[in-house]
């Protein structure tokens, strides 16, 4: 399966052109299309309801809107399933009281949005050829982008920190005898073992999972992202901040979208400047007289991308 995420500031034509794309690839494999965008309005641009589950746009093609509100209460809920599970004594702090003030907290849109992507590719993996993501605004898309490689980072240094908690409570339990203690009539048994350590299984296994998707997102034969701008400076500025990004996380970038162009002299430099200087292959998409919505309108659109000619 291959992904391509399309990125870009808001009100580019990222939807758009995620539409479009979607539409060129689904004539010759089946694809699905999902949206990340809390605001979405990828149904609109089809003119086809969407929903949390995919449903049939046309032959080949499926769509689906994540509801990204729920996304976060079900990453929360299942945060706190874990946490009570591994940490029964937590149960006397009653994290359920805290959930509602964290869902605020920073971060927690980010890893929800991350927890929704990877459900979704797991569950499209066999069915879908090809999935495109249209998703938020540039910045929130590349923290999300960027936090499989942060929780690596991160997940590695608890790993090490876990095993030392092992080690000290076995150097314990060989002198003292097994470790344990009852809560609310229950008896528990402090792990010393990796392999019984529900903290630590659950930290490998969710390295496991993460590892997955980083590898998956610098994998240039199944992964490409499509950045869209418009023909102006702050956007072609956006756009150059988003590639050094994009660099550093090592993701292959296909073709950049210049959309709404109106053929001025200095948009022509603009693309001349982008060109040189991002060193990815243009397209050009004009600015049309009228909103480029319903399917026919996004059949002629996709047809500005070239797609057969960079898309791997
Ligand atoms: N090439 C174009 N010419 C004219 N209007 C366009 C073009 N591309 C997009 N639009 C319109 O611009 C608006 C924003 O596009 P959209 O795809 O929703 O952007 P984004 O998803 O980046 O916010 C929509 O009304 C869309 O129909
Ligand atoms: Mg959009």
């Amino acid at each position: 399966m291959k992904v391509i995420f399309v990125v870009g500031k808001g009100g580019v034509g990222k939807t758009t052109c995620a539409a479009a794309v979607a539409f060129a690839v689904s004539k010759d494999h089946n694809t699905l299309i999902v949206s990340l965008d809390p605001a979405h309005n990828l149904g609109d641009v089809f003119t086809t309801p969407l929903s949390g589950k995919a449903a049939k746009v046309k032959e080949n093609l499926w769509g689906l809107e994540v509801d990204m509100e729920g996304a976060i209460k079900i990453y929360l809920e299942e945060s706190s399933r874990k946490l009570k599970d591994m940490y029964s004594y937590l149960k006397a702090i009653n994290i359920e009281g805290y959930l509602d003030t964290i869902r605020l907290s920073p971060g927690i849109e980010e890893y929800a949005t991350l927890e929704a992507m990877q459900r979704i590719i797991s569950e499209s993996e066999g069915k879908f050829e090809i999935m495109v993501f249209d998703t938020p605004p540039t910045g929130l898309t590349l923290r999300v982008l960027a936090l499989p490689k942060v929780s690596l980072i991160w997940g590695e240094k608890l790993v090490k920190l876990r095993k030392e908690i092992l080690s000290k409570r076995l150097a314990i339990e060989k002198i003292e005898g097994e470790k344990k203690f009852v809560l609310e009539g229950k008896e528990f048994k402090l792990s010393t073992r990796e392999e019984k350590d529900e903290v630590m299984q659950e930290l490998l296994s969710y390295m496991k999972k993460v590892g997955k998707i980083e590898e998956l997102q610098t994998d240039a034969k199944r992964c490409m992202v499509m950045p869209v701008m418009n023909p102006d400076r702050l956007s072609l500025f956006e756009t150059r901040r988003a590639f050094d990004t994009l660099e550093k996380l090592a993701m292959p970038i296909g073709a950049i979208v210049v959309n709404k162009f109106s053929g001025k002299d200095d948009e022509n430099k603009l693309i001349t400047r982008a060109e040189s200087e991002l060193g990815r292959p243009i397209r050009k998409i004009p600015l049309l007289e009228g909103e480029p919505v319903g399917m026919e309108a996004i059949a002629k659109f996709s047809r500005y991308l070239k797609v057969e000619e960079w898309l791997p």
